[in-house]
């Protein structure tokens, strides 16, 4: 199954390009840290980091749930934490999309019990589709509609991740995607 390109690289590439100058300009002078929630956004921050004009530290969360439920129930759990304190540090969450919004909800209010100075969301694919928890990105990339996305970091059942652009697997929506999946599966 390839997947149909929706963003082809070249504008992955001016997009981050983007992103990492208004970063560069609005942290000028403060004590930044991008926290990169894994697994999907790693890609992205290593794209970002190296387009930034100012000094910052990386670090990297991330959050499981008892299979995919987490999609349906909500239910996530930390499973890999900070290596520096976040006290006092202007904390940017570096995410490769923003869908239910309940990842980033959920790493917000953690996040926000350990004093950082600041946090902000920096997502490089909004579905609004998807949301089902209030969060807004403060530095978007793109907004998408509701299809099944994979590549550049993001997967299918861990496949697609090394793609260089952002592809929509076909079949429709992101849940009838995932629908046909489980049917097929199950025969
Ligand atoms: C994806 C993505 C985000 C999260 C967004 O991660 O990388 O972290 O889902 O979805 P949400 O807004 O509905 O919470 P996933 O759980 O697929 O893990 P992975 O990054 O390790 O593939």
């Amino acid at each position: 199954m390839k997947p149909k390109v929706l963003i082809p690289a070249a504008r992955i590439r001016r997009t981050v390009d983007r992103l990492a100058r208004e970063i560069s300009r609005d942290y000028r002078g403060k004590n930044l840290a991008l926290v990169c929630v894994l697994k999907g956004s790693v890609v992205f921050l290593a794209d970002l980091i190296r387009r930034l004009e100012i000094p910052c530290s990386i670090d990297f969360m991330a959050v499981s749930s008892y299979g995919k439920s987490r999609k349906s129930s909500g239910v996530a759990r930390l499973v890999l934490d900070l290596r520096e304190s976040p006290e006092g540090r202007d904390i940017l969450l570096v995410e490769d999309i923003l869908d239910t919004g309940r990842t980033v909800r959920y790493l917000l209010e953690n996040l926000e019990t350990r004093r950082p100075r600041s946090i902000k969301i920096c997502a490089l694919l909004d579905k609004a589709a998807g949301r089902k928890v209030p969060v807004r990105a403060d530095y978007t990339g793109f907004r998408i509609p509701d299809r099944f996305v994979v590549g550049y970091g993001l997967d299918y059942a861990e496949r697609y991740r090394q793609l260089p652009y952002i592809g929509a697997l076909k079949g429709g929506s992101a849940a009838k995607v995932l629908r046909t999946a489980r049917r097929k599966s199950e025969k």
